[in-house]
């Protein structure tokens, strides 16, 4: 090669050196010794292997303020770019802590913009992976700006191409509110943080005392805050988690969601859930039994396990039919609706609906908690999320009632009424306005309390109840259960019902957007 071309290539060999150097040797030691991997090696086990394209490598800050004129890294703290999953495009923001800390300049923030853009032109998912000290401090308003360029991007993405965030190292702050907006957050434990203020700022401003991991780690956000979706043990586990969700969801709003080949015979009877609901209509029974012996393979992807786990929500295939599953959970709380459980489903609920995914809700709920915690908690708006995120939603619906479809809840748990296209339930379903023996106590009141003997009356009534209104056939007969089915045909049901559905055309009215109860 002749000397001019050899010192061109030298050049760009040297600058791409540089940029995979990161925070040099030491920074990438400390890195490792904190238990997390650098951005390239997150983006390595993420990606197919070889299919990650950079782009801004070079892209460096334009601070000169407090000495920061003399060090320059190129890629600025954040390694972006697009890559596949499973073959499918990805684009890929991670960020890089052992440059400046991961921090947010404005180049930085540009860097995430441009990757946000190109998905949202190109309708592919994107995945940011965090680790960062939060807003460069040497840069002040040109960093905040960039974090507003980057939510406002998040947003108007929503529903458009699926976000999906990894927390693998802290992020702190107004930082906070970009993963938030996501879809679906995944936290490792132990190394991953959020929070809006940190255990020094509160201690200083509630002398209340906290650590970090106590108040924005992985348990927190996945068990007491609902902010995040999984926790898993590690970096790697986590990275699982992100590729795996791709395999349920589309690549956007146009899209369906990739099917998933299948030996398991789609009309497979399940005859050990002919057994499944007790006698004992106050006997709880584990609802996800149901979900994984009707799922292909009896494989489910469970979102939120560990908040709000009287109701339950995730995705399973059905037939090779990515199906996102919303169930209330009889062994947690008996099923109830609450606060929780009802922003957990809505959400959900529309995440699905945005994406084409079809619903299958499966029903067994006594009710909605009675409390002043929860009327005072807001149950009522919350509450009515679900109702309303159930109302709009035109992806396929279909709602099975295993037992219990009492009260308020009926109608809220995708009834007929919001526009399910097929509502099933099994010869255990009891869909009245409340349970027998509250039934009885309220319109029997006074005929009991003259009764010669009360209790042998009251049992008559609820006998006569339960036999009127604890089954579906009353459902039936309005035509509000479309068919009573034998449990053990679940499966078969319904894949042939989403089969039946795959072309359902539904549409909302013309409008700006809905107000739903915030
Ligand atoms: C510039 C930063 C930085 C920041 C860390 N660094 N955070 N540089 N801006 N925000 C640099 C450090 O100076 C250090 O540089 C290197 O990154 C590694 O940081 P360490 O402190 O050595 O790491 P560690 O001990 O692991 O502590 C991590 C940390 C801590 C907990 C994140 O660095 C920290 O508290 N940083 C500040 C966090 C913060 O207050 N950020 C602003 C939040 S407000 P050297 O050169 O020494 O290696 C915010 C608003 C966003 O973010 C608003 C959006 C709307």
């Amino acid at each position: 090669m002749d000397p001019d071309r050899a010192a061109v290539q030298e050049q760009l060999d040297a600058l791409n050196e540089t940029a995979l150097a990161g925070g040099g040797a030491e920074a990438i030691a400390r890195q490792h010794a904190k238990g997390k991997l650098t951005a390239r090696e997150r983006l390595d086990s993420l990606l197919d292997a070889g299919t990650f394209r950079e782009l801004d490598r070079f892209v460096a800050h334009r601070c000169n303020d407090f000495g920061m004129d003399e060090k320059r890294v190129p890629g600025d703290g954040v390694v972006t770019g697009y890559g596949r999953i499973d073959g499918r495009l990805v684009y890929v923001f991670a960020q890089d802590f052992t440059v400046f800390g991961g921090s947010v300049s404005g180049a930085h923030a540009k860097k995430i913009c441009k990757v946000l853009d190109l998905a949202l032109k190109n309708g592919a998912p994107v995945i940011g992976l965090n680790d960062s000290g939060g807003a460069r401090i040497q840069e002040g308003v040109e960093s905040l700006g960039g974090y507003a360029d980057i939510f406002l991007r998040n947003t108007l993405a929503s529903g458009v191409v699926p976000q999906l965030t990894g927390i693998l190292g802290p992020c702190a702050g107004g930082a906070v509110y970009s993963p938030a907006i996501t879809d679906f957050l995944v936290m490792a434990k132990g190394t991953g943080f959020m929070f809006v203020t940190g255990p020094d700022v509160i201690k200083a401003v509630t002398h209340e005392e906290v650590t970090q991991e106590a108040l924005g780690g992985a348990s927190a956000h996945t068990a007491v805050s609902g902010v995040a979706h999984f926790a898993t043990e590690d970096e790697q586990a986590a990275l699982a988690v992100l590729r795996a969700l791709l395999g349920y969801i589309p690549q956007n709003n146009m899209e369906e969601a990739p099917r998933r080949p299948t030996d398991d015979a789609p009309d497979r009877l399940i005859p050990e859930l002919d057994e499944l609901v007790p006698a004992n209509p106050n006997r709880p029974y584990d609802i996800k039994e149901l979900i994984t012996a009707v799922a292909d393979e009896g494989r489910f992807l469970e979102v939120q396990a560990d908040y709000a786990a009287n109701v339950v929500i995730g995705f399973v295939h059905l037939g090779g039919r990515s199906v996102g599953i919303v169930a209330n959970q009889p062994s947690v709380l008996a099923g109830v609706l609450d606060v929780n459980a009802s922003v957990k489903a809505a959400r959900f609920v529309r995440f699905c609906d945005a994406f084409n995914i079809p619903l299958w809700v499966i029903e067994d709920v006594p009710g909605f908690l009675p409390g002043t915690a929860q009327e005072h908690g807001g149950i009522i708006r919350h509450g009515a999320k679900l109702l309303y995120a159930f109302a709009e939603a035109t992806v396929p619906k279909i709602t099975l009632i295993t037992r219990k479809a009492y009260g308020g809840a009926y109608c809220v748990m995708n009834s007929k009424h919001l526009r399910a296209d097929y509502n099933l339930a099994w010869p255990t379903a009891e869909i009245a306005v409340m349970g027998a023996d509250g039934a009885v106590n309220i319109i029997f009141r006074q005929e009991l309390a003259s009764a010669a003997d009360p209790v042998a009356r009251k049992a008559e009534l609820v006998a006569s109840y339960r036999e009127r209104f604890a089954n579906p056939y009353r459902a039936a007969e309005l035509g509000f259960i479309d068919e009573v089915l034998r449990p053990a045909e679940t499966r078969a049901r319904l894949v042939e019902a989403f089969d039946s559905l795959e072309n359902k055309r539904d549409r909302n009215p013309p409008r700006k957007h809905g107000n739903i109860p915030l």
